[in-house]
């Protein structure tokens, strides 16, 4: 779960800040895709760098889900009997509901993330328009219900990195000190936020028309 998340982990870091070259303008934006395209060239063929990454990606969420699935099978076996008191314990509450079901939307998220940036089916843009133009258009205020979706489906993934993150502490035996405890659990929340904060920065300022 821990490895397959932190690969998970690095991949979002480098798209947030990739993202924020928006920020910078059309050409920096597209230079930055175009780059992702041809790093290695001449020596590696195009899309090297993407197609290792795609490979991953995706051995990361299988393999991330099947440990989910696994785990929680074991867990249920480990107590067949359901306790008699239904306390809302952070295990049975905040982890099961949140992380299972946010776990779907963010799979459902990114299939449509991919037809919509990657090939350009779901985007008004098309398939031939540059990775720039594609944003622009994807996020257009009339589409506001693509935006919403992106803003749910990045909250989503705040919410899963950070019990993500405080389990794996959790299993590293980190959280045993009081202190040690508080300072991962603030930890974990900031990294989360800002990472979230960081992907909605470019979908908001399209939408409100900071960057056009
Ligand atoms: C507001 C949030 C996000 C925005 C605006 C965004 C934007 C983009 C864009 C523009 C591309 C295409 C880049 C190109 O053509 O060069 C892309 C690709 C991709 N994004 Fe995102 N992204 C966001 C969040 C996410 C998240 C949270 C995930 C994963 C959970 C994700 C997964 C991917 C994947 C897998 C690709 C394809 C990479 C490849 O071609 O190998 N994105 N994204």
């Amino acid at each position: 779960m821990a490895v397959t998340g932190a690969v998970l982990v690095l991949f979002l870091v480098g798209h947030m800040l990739g993202n924020l070259k928006i920020f910078l303008g059309a050409d920096s934006f597209n230079h930055y895709a175009d780059w992702l395209r041809t790093v290695g060239s001449p020596a590696l063929p195009d899309r090297t760098l993407l197609t290792i990454t795609e490979i991953a990606l995706v051995l990361a969420v299988a393999l991330h889900m099947w440990a989910a699935v696994s785990l929680a099978r074991r867990a249920a076996k480990a107590r067949p009997v359901k306790y008699a008191a239904k306390r809302k314990s952070q295990a049975s509450g905040y982890a099961t509901h949140t992380m299972r079901w946010g776990g779907v939307i963010i799979v459902l998220f990114v299939i449509w993330h991919l037809l919509d940036m990657t090939f350009g089916t779901v985007n008004p843009g098309g398939g031939d328009a540059t990775p720039y133009d594609r944003m622009i258009a994807g996020f257009q205020p009339g589409r506001w219900w693509v935006g919403l979706f992106y803003l749910v489906a990045m909250v989503m993934v705040g919410l899963h990195l950070r019990h993500g993150l405080w389990s794996a502490f959790q299993s590293l035996g980190l959280t045993r000190r009081p202190r040690v405890r508080n300072a991962l659990r603030v930890g974990a929340a900031v990294v989360s936020a800002v990472l979230v904060i960081g992907f909605v920065a470019a979908p908001v300022c399209i939408m409100i028309g900071v960057v056009k």
